[in-house]
């Protein structure tokens, strides 16, 4: 995991920082995470996951890369453990500026209830992820911006 401001790449923002705005990281052991995230969903509680993957074969995937880059926010936590590949999740820090973080193998995260957000994949467009849910699994996007007409 690595991350910095979206703007000014060379300002590192640290566990420490992300920690300051409710984001969580937890390095995982991938050569036995199991007991590991049992204690983390445990602790937390989730109580479901799945996994995605998102590849070059994956149908639609610029669609779909278009809309997991809209700002948007849940009314639940975002976790992801990445299981293989890399991804970037850019979220607004208290004076909205975008901070990315990158997130590879071994790195989960969680971003909080209510925090804007967005979701890209680098150039390689590879990330297998599991997802972790206190509920059943769903992903309903709030997207920013988009008030309804009238
Ligand atoms: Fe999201």
């Amino acid at each position: 995991m690595r991350s910095y401001y979206y703007d000014t790449p060379e300002k590192i923002v640290s566990v420490e920082d992300l920690k300051a705005i409710n984001i969580l990281y937890f390095p995982m052991n991938m050569e036995g995470y199991v007991e590991q995230l049992n204690n983390i969903c445990e602790t937390r509680g989730y109580k479901n996951r799945d996994e995605v993957k998102l590849n070059k074969d994956t149908p639609n995937l610029e669609d779909k890369l278009k809309i997991f880059f809209e700002e948007h926010l849940h009314d639940d936590e975002e976790i992801r453990f990445i299981l293989d590949g890399c991804g970037f999740f850019d979220v607004r820090d208290g004076n909205d500026q975008w901070i990315r973080i990158r997130v590879e193998k071994g790195d989960l995260i969680i971003v909080p209830a209510n925090m804007y957000h967005r979701f890209a994949l680098d150039e390689n467009r590879y990330v297998h992820a599991m997802r972790l849910f206190t509920d059943a699994p769903k992903w309903v996007p709030i997207n920013r911006n988009k008030v309804a007409a009238n």
